[in-house]
This record gives C-alpha cells, sequence and structure tokens, in this order.
C-alpha cells in the first residue's frame, strides 16, 4: 500500500468505545431488493456480502419504521417483530466479513408513493405537497400520531439491537419526516412541533433522538452506535438554510450521538441556494461541530487521493456509495496497492461480475446521469 493511503487504514474509536477498523464507510444506498413484505432476500444479501470484507463499516440501504412511512418498492422493513429474523440475516452477513453493520431507519413522510401505502395517503408535519412529480398532498399528522411514530423509532431501534446489528442511523436527511419536521417548507404547525425558531422545528429529530437511545440503553448489553444523517440545506423557498443547519448542528453535538452524517452528492460542492457561496458543506460542518462529534463526509469520493484529502480536512470517516456498486473491492485494492484498477465506470453487461441485484441495477441504468455507464455491447 501507498504511504499516503495508510490514514484510510488507521482504526477510529467512536465516542461510545467502539472501535472501527478503518475511515472507510459503506454509505446507505436503497437496493429495491427486499421482497413485497419489506423481508431481505437472498440477492440483496449476496450484494452486501461482496462489499462488506473492505470497509469498517457498512450502513445498510434505509428501512422503514412503519407501513405508513414507506418509500420505495422493495425497501427493507423493520416495522414488526416479524422482520427479526430477516433482519439478523442482513446484521450477520454484514458482520460475518468483518464490519460493523449499522441499520439506516426513516419514515419518508410526504415523500412515500401513495401506491406503496396501506392507505395510500402520505402524511408529514403539514399538509404541505412536496414539488416533485408523482407525489400528492400529505395529510397533517395528529400530536398522537407524532407520539406513535416516535415509539415506532424506539421499536426499530429494539428490533435492530435484537437482530445483532452494532448501531442505527437515524434518516434525517433527503427530504424525508424527520427532515419535513426541521424544514419551514413542510412544517407550518404551531404547537409544541412546529413554529418559526430553529428549536421548536428540531423538536421532533430531538425527540426521535432521545427514544432511540432510550430503546438503546433498554435492550443493549453492548455499546450500541447512533448516527444521525442530515442534508444541510434545501432548494425549496422557504427552505431549510445552511444557518439553520449549524444551530442544528450545534444542538446535535451536545445529544448522545456518535456520528453525524453530511448528506451530499459532492463532498467539496458548495451552496444548493447560493451559487456563489462555493465553500464545501461538509467542511462548514465540520468546522462548527470541531471535535465535538464525528463526522462522515461523503460525496462523489471516487478515488483513495479524494479520500485522503478529504480526511485532511479533518473528517474523521468517509463514506463510499456509488464507488462501492461500481467496485466492491475499492478498499481492497488500496490495501494491495492495486487502486489503479477501480473500476469507475460500469457496463450494461457488468451486474453479475459486481453482484448488483436486479432492481438496482435496472435502476442505475436507466437514471440518466447517475452512474457513469459506458455504452454496452
Ligand atoms: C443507489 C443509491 C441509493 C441510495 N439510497 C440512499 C438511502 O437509502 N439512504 C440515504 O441516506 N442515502 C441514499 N443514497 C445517497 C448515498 O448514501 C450518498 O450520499 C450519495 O450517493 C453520494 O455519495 P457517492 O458519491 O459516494 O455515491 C443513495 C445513493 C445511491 C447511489
Amino acid at each position: 500500500m501507498k504511504d499516503t493511503y495508510k490514514t484510510l487504514f488507521e482504526p477510529y474509536t467512536l465516542p461510545n468505545g467502539v472501535e472501527l477498523k478503518n475511515r472507510i464507510i459503506m454509505a446507505p444506498m436503497t437496493n429495491y431488493s427486499s421482497d413485497d413484505e419489506g423481508f431481505v432476500t437472498e440477492e440483496e444479501l449476496a450484494y452486501y456480502r461482496e462489499r462488506s470484507a473492505g470497509t469498517g463499516t457498512v450502513i445498510t440501504a434505509v428501512a422503514y419504521i412503519t407501513p405508513g412511512g414507506k418509500g420505495f418498492p422493495g425497501e427493507i422493513s423493520a416495522h414488526s417483530d416479524e422482520m427479526i429474523p430477516s433482519l439478523r440475516k442482513l446484521a450477520a452477513t454484514i458482520k460475518g466479513e468483518g464490519a460493523k453493520a449499522i441499520l439506516q431507519i426513516f419514515h419518508a413522510g410526504r415523500m412515500a408513493p401513495p401506491e406503496l401505502l396501506p392507505d395510500g395517503q402520505p402524511v408529514s408535519a403539514s399538509a404541505v405537497k412536496a414539488n416533485r412529480p408523482g407525489l400528492v398532498e400529505p395529510r397533517e399528522l395528529t400530536e398522537e400520531e407524532i407520539e406513535t411514530i416516535i415509539q415506532e423509532f424506539g421499536d426499530a431501534t429494539r428490533r435492530a439491537i435484537e437482530a445483532g446489528f452494532d448501531g442505527v442511523e437515524i434518516h434525517g436527511a433527503n427530504t424525508y419526516l424527520i427532515q419535513q419536521f426541521f424544514s419551514p417548507h413542510s412544517n407550518c404547525r404551531t404547537d409544541k412541533w412546529g413554529g418559526t425558531t430553529i428549536p421548536r422545528r428540531a423538536a421532533f429529530p430531538l425527540a426521535v433522538i432521545d427514544r432511540v437511545n432510550a430503546a438503546a440503553e433498554e435492550h443493549a448489553r453492548d455499546p450500541f452506535i447512533i448516527g444521525y444523517r442530515l442534508s444541510p440545506e434545501e432548494i425549496e423557498e422557504p427552505g431549510i438554510t445552511m444557518e439553520d443547519t449549524l444551530q442544528l448542528v450545534d444542538t446535535l453535538a451536545k445529544q448522545k450521538l456518535d456520528y453525524l452524517h453530511v448528506s451530499v452528492q459532492d463532498f467539496w460542492g458548495g451552496s444548493i441556494r447560493d451559487k456563489e457561496d462555493e465553500r464545501s458543506r461538509v467542511v462548514l460542518i465540520q468546522e462548527r461541530v470541531g471535535d465535538k462529534l464525528p463526522v462522515i463526509g461523503v460525496g462523489s469520493i471516487h478515488t483513495p487521493d479524494d479520500a485522503v484529502k478529504a480526511l485532511e480536512t479533518g473528517v474523521p470517516l468517509v463514506a463510499l456509495g456509488r464507488e462501492l456498486i461500481m467496485e466492491p473491492k475499492w478498499v481492497q485494492k488500496v490495501q494491495v496497492g492495486e487502486e489503479d484498477t477501480i473500476r469507475t465506470t460500469l457496463r450494461p453487461d457488468n451486474q453479475e461480475e459486481l453482484v448488483v441485484p436486479d432492481n438496482l441495477w435496472s435502476r442505475i441504468l436507466s437514471v440518466k446521469g447517475w452512474f457513469p455507464v459506458e455504452e454496452g455491447e
């Protein structure tokens, strides 16, 4: 291995004392391959088995905590105790390759496609439709329903513990329910779950964090990792601004969390609200958090040089998403000095070799510009 890459392979100890064997994490990626009831399938397990040996930690595709919060076809479910054996297979597959296994959990809120929901009716903080095609106006949640959803985050955490996961990542990013409560676009409530100030709009995310912690304290025998993922900005007007996020980050840094995961497409990318502000959102958050909470940086970290450069900003951990789909052995190749052979494009005939489930593969090929796909034979 090249000397310059050694920093990628230094172990890292999280605030709860759990040691990660290196600095590279598999980013959470939905693969559309669980069955209709949310049970993990063999092809999904094969996909994780192929990718878990190199990285120190694998964050799974997002799992829904309640049927009313399902966001994708073929999504993993953590919504009932019946799912625990399925979750156990997933955790065992990842851990069997030597990585820590973290289950990402969420409620899709107003982003849920109606046809996936038991009653066809998405819910959210307020009855404000997202500006995306194919979605419908959500129904505003009652206070009682909000309490239930918070409890369901706790219940899903207990299931993750019983299934043998090392931790959960609370998905507070990518416009889903937790973010919807923090956003002035989707949260117009005037009760204790909303309002014009940051602390009021942070009430729901903080309640979820508290309940997840309570579940871990009650049920986990070993230290349990609890991470939080956020998106720094929203394009909407009104929408989450960087200043809002930096205030939220100050609050998150005081919570019992093991890391903060900044969800962006490009680690070095600037503001999506102000094109003139080109400062990296991840770096701004890292500077704000300092050493109060470990930050995971992600987004277009294609090469080991990119990963080293990201760590040099002070971020202790980096996550790889598309890179690990295109090159399941990314980490091992760096380890043995074969980084020049890391695959950075796909051909339509690579699916079998890369062990990618059918549904994920057809999405990859059908969404233009998502992955660099070469013309196939
Ligand atoms: C196929 C695919 C599925 C994704 N699903 C999720 C998801 O379930 N949860 C999540 O937080 N982010 C999800 N993401 C975003 C990634 O975690 C990551 O932030 C993004 O791809 C940028 O990193 P990359 O440039 O290394 O791919 C997904 C990305 C891809 C490519």
